[in-house]
């Protein structure tokens, strides 16, 4: 039997992560993890989201370290890896093992060195700190639990001047594929969001059917 100074005490202690943290508290029911079951849906053209032109938008140099954060099938992972040539690097990181796994075995086949692949965690890509010119979040924002604490994350693993671009599902517009809209995160939260974890919103691009691009940057 507890005693209500313990009762008491034990409350406390629930509450204060979110007292003293606003991050932590901020949490919101997310949309399904991608299934690894489905990968071979993230593989091949998409004429509704060219990656030869986000890649043209992201503005990406040679030698630039950038982040693919929830790679999965490495739609991205790749087109970066070109563009930032033998001298730049791209970790392309996820939650899910298997998506980690299936992307390690393809980068092997293909014998690209300028990929490392990233188990993170839901709330932390885990990448060195100050380390990136931009990191992309395409196509997962709807699915992160705890938003504001991978932002915050992700912020600190840019450099100063880097660049985090969120391509998403927009809940506004009619798609035939996607996630349902009510998994979808609406723009204007998204940049809610990043404010909050100190990322200031530089660009919007409007030139794919479904969905918003956002450019963000760490000042
Ligand atoms: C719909 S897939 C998109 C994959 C890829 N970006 C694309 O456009 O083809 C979303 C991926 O994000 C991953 N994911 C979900 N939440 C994540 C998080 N908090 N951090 C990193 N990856 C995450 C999932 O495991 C899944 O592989």
């Amino acid at each position: 039997m507890k005693t209500g100074i313990q009762k008491g005490l034990l409350i406390l202690m629930l509450l204060l992560p979110s007292l003293f943290s606003p991050l932590l508290a901020q949490e919101r029911r997310p949309g399904r993890l991608f299934p690894p079951a489905k990968i071979s849906v993230l593989e091949g053209p998409r004429e509704w989201q060219d990656a030869e032109k986000v890649m043209d938008m992201l503005g990406i140099k040679k030698g630039d370290i950038v982040a693919d954060i929830g790679a999965g099938a490495g739609y991205f992972t790749l087109p970066m890896a070109q563009r930032v040539g033998a001298e730049g690097l791209v970790y392309a990181e996820d939650v899910q093992q298997a998506m980690a796994d299936y992307l390690s075995k393809k980068i092997e086949t293909l014998e690209l060195r300028n990929i490392r692949v990233v188990m993170g965690r839901p709330d932390d890509p885990t990448l060195p700190e100050d380390s990136l010119n931009l990191a992309l979040l395409a196509n997962t924002y709807h699915e992160v639990g705890m938003p504001l604490l991978l932002l915050e994350n992700i912020r600190k693993e840019l450099k100063i001047g880097g660049r985090l671009v969120i391509i998403d599902w927009d809940p506004e517009k009619e798609s035939p594929i996607g996630p349902p809209r009510q998994e979808r995160v609406p723009e204007d939260t998204v940049i809610k969001e990043a404010g909050q974890a100190g990322l200031g919103i530089s660009e919007r691009q409007r030139f794919m059917p479904y969905h918003y691009f956002l450019v963000f940057k760490k000042k």
